[in-house]
């Protein structure tokens, strides 16, 4: 493990203000983020609704960090277009929605997109195996898919630790990504494992202090 990497950190507009975008990402910024997550859930894979791809386009025009979208609804291939669209820099989608994976994730490069996929706790890391070599993110769900605010899985942090391995002795490309549960008390075990992204939805939106909350989840590593 490389202990001075630098952690991409990605709050999760999701635990935000919906009735005040401008002010949640505002709130993103000033905390020094590196990157925006949005949450885009289509109440059929996941049980929540959240926003669509004019949700992405209007903040695109309001921010210069990158846009982070994680897709949870079914049927992503018809959804790429208008995200690239949009302004969306990384498009993450769900591997259990997907039957042709390598066709989409050759939709989202080539646009100069960036191309993430993601696991949900119940499936395993070998679900993405043929995939690797063509992969510039893998988002790891360390909580089912659907809400903010639930707690860890410590189990799916086996999936960083592998992956990370399988990274450095094949040569593969992908940022290996952590989303659900993460916050001050378990970050540093998980960056531990070898993630190179931290996302953070309630832990940072529900701290009266966002920005201070930022850099413990970092470990201060910016401070
Ligand atoms: C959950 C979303 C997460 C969520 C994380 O389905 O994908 O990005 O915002 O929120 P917390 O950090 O509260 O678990
Ligand atoms: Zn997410």
């Amino acid at each position: 493990m490389n202990r001075d990497k630098k952690i991409i950190f990605a709050p999760s507009l999701l635990s935000g203000n919906f009735a005040d975008v401008i002010g949640s990402v505002k709130l993103i910024e000033e905390s020094k983020a590196d990157w925006i997550h949005l949450d885009v859930m289509d109440g059929v894979f996941v049980p929540n609704i959240t926003f669509g791809h004019k949700m992405v386009h209007d903040i695109n025009k309001i921010t210069e960090l990158p846009l982070d979208v994680h897709l949870m609804t079914v049927h992503p291939e018809n959804h790429i277009k208008e995200f690239i669209d949009a302004g969306a820099n990384y498009i993450t989608f769900h591997i259990e929605t997907a039957v042709h994976s390598h066709r989409i994730i050759q939709q989202i490069k080539e646009s100069g997109c960036k191309a993430g996929v993601s696991i949900v706790p119940g499936t395993p890391v070998s679900a993405l195996t043929e995939l690797l070599p063509f992969l510039d993110l893998i988002l790891i769900m360390s909580v089912n898919p659907g809400f903010g605010g639930q707690s860890l899985i410590i189990k799916t942090l086996d999936k960083i630790k592998f992956l990370d391995d399988l990274r450095t002795k094949n040569g593969y490309n992908y940022l290996i990504s952590i989303d659900g549960g993460v916050n001050r008390n378990n970050a540093e075990k998980i960056i531990e494992k070898g993630t190179d992204i931290l996302i953070s939805g309630s832990s940072f939106f529900n701290s009266d202090n966002p920005a201070a909350e930022a850099d413990l989840i970092r470990g201060n590593k910016e401070v």
